[in-house]
């Protein structure tokens, strides 16, 4: 199979592909794409923007400066770890992040661990060493054979068949977290688990393997999972594999939102942390045990505590300036939650909802500075009158304009209109 012709239709990538190739001065070595990228190639994947790059001679940095001497980059990073390098490449506002590794073979000394690896100069070893046969498939980007693919694993066969299959028995055993890339592989292309990797799962699962896994590592999977747009699949899929033991997710509210998304999206808010949502939606504890960024776990737990309590309060207002009240003293993933936790007839639900869409949005049309050219004093004051023109407004006392709020002010000044 040669993916030439595909690429034609990608000519940002194959552009790319072309100069990496170019940039390559080795004589004895060889270069592929691998990976995902050749994997999505295949099946008419569209955003193919992360590119893994293999090299089997010279020391992928020198490579990179290569590059950079070129003027292909200008952001290189060198990761000590595993001797690799990373860098970006921008091309007509488009941008490629791109790995480039040595050939190599791991040697897993204890489950979860880092691997120890070893420079090797054959394909074949590094492939083998891979996850699923379906990212073990490599494409050549030698000028003697550029687009070729390298398939010794039959991963082809497997994309086709629509399984994902591991290459080797130990593979859960080395690196756990490929039970995640697993669920996420087997949701995102719609593929079934071979016989054997399913019995391997299993048994991974039964031994608790996961255990020898940092928690780090697997909250960075939750939230490759939770940035997917139909994420309530992943989790359905860890309850069938029994992934987190007692856990059980209920992704109920989840699937109610992410079927049905487009009231948030309505007035174009862009500021909603949608991981942080769908955690709420998901309601579950479990996320808790994990170290997470920004605050989340105070505000999880907050939420969890308080949630019930919330809902009563919304249900009890009784005019909109109320609902307005409470909805705006709370963050807006808290109430979307509580919104998509309740079932659709709920009033509840309604009463967010028209939150959600009208009275969220409403704002006054004089600023600060307008009250003050109109003779407000500077200080507290001028916050206190727009919060009382903005409860004018959600009341319908004064009408959505700004001649209304000129003419509101004036009178409260005393003049006359
Ligand atoms: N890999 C592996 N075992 C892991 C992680 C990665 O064997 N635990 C290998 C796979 O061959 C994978 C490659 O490293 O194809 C690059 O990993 P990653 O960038 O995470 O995945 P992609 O294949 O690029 O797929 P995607 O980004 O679409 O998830």
């Amino acid at each position: 199979m040669n993916l030439l012709k595909k690429l034609e239709s990608h000519k940002l990538l194959l552009f790319v592909l072309k100069r990496l190739s170019e940039g390559y001065k080795s004589s004895d070595g060889r270069i592929y794409l691998v990976g995902g990228a050749v994997r999505d190639l295949i099946i008419d994947g569209e955003k193919i923007n992360d590119l893994d790059i293999l090299i089997t001679s010279g020391y992928p940095l020198d490579y990179a400066e290569n590059l950079k001497n070129e003027g292909l980059t200008d952001h290189i990073r060198g990761e000590s770890i595993y001797n690799t390098a990373k860098l970006i490449i921008e091309y007509q506002k488009k941008s490629f992040c791109i790995d480039i590794n040595h050939a190599r073979t791991e040697q897993y000394i204890n489950p979860g661990s880092l691997p120890e690896i070893e420079w090797v100069d054959s394909l074949f070893f590094d492939v083998s060493r891979r996850d699923f046969s379906i990212n073990a498939i490599a494409m050549s980007l030698n000028s003697d054979s550029f687009g070729e693919v390298l398939d010794y694993l039959n991963g082809i066969e497997d994309l086709g068949k629509k399984k994902i299959r591991v290459l080797h028995n130990d593979s859960f055993i080395d690196d756990p977290i490929r039970i995640f890339r697993l669920i996420r592989y087997m949701k995102r292309l719609g593929l079934t688990i071979e016989g054997n990797t399913k019995s391997l799962l299993k048994n991974a699962v039964i031994d608790n393997l996961l255990a020898n896994v940092s928690g780090d590592r697997i909250f960075d999977e939750l939230v490759k999972c939770l940035s997917e747009e139909y994420s309530h699949l992943y989790f359905e899929a860890f309850d069938t594999y029994g992934i987190f033991k007692d856990f059980h997710f209920d992704t109920t509210a989840l699937k109610r939102f992410e079927k049905d998304p487009s009231f948030i999206t309505m007035k174009g808010d862009n500021s909603l942390d949608t991981i942080l949502l769908k955690i709420l939606l998901l309601g579950s504890p479990v996320f808790l045990q994990y170290n997470m960024p920004k605050g989340y776990k105070r505000f999880i737990e907050n939420y969890l505590n308080n949630c019930i309590e919330w809902k009563k309060r919304i249900l009890l207002t009784s005019s909109d300036s109320e609902l307005h009240g409470i909805a705006s003293s709370l963050q807006d993933e808290s109430i979307l939650a509580i919104a998509f936790s309740s079932v659709p007839e709920d009033k509840a639900c309604a009463l967010i909802k028209h939150y959600f869409s009208s009275l969220k949005w409403m704002k006054t049309h004089l600023t600060g500075r307008d009250l003050i050219s109109m003779g407000v004093e500077q200080g507290k004051q001028i916050s206190i009158i727009l919060g009382e023109i903005l409860e004018e407004k959600i009341q319908g006392n004064i009408e959505d304009s700004l001649e209304a709020e000129i003419e509101f002010i004036e009178k409260k000044l005393g003049r006359n209109v």
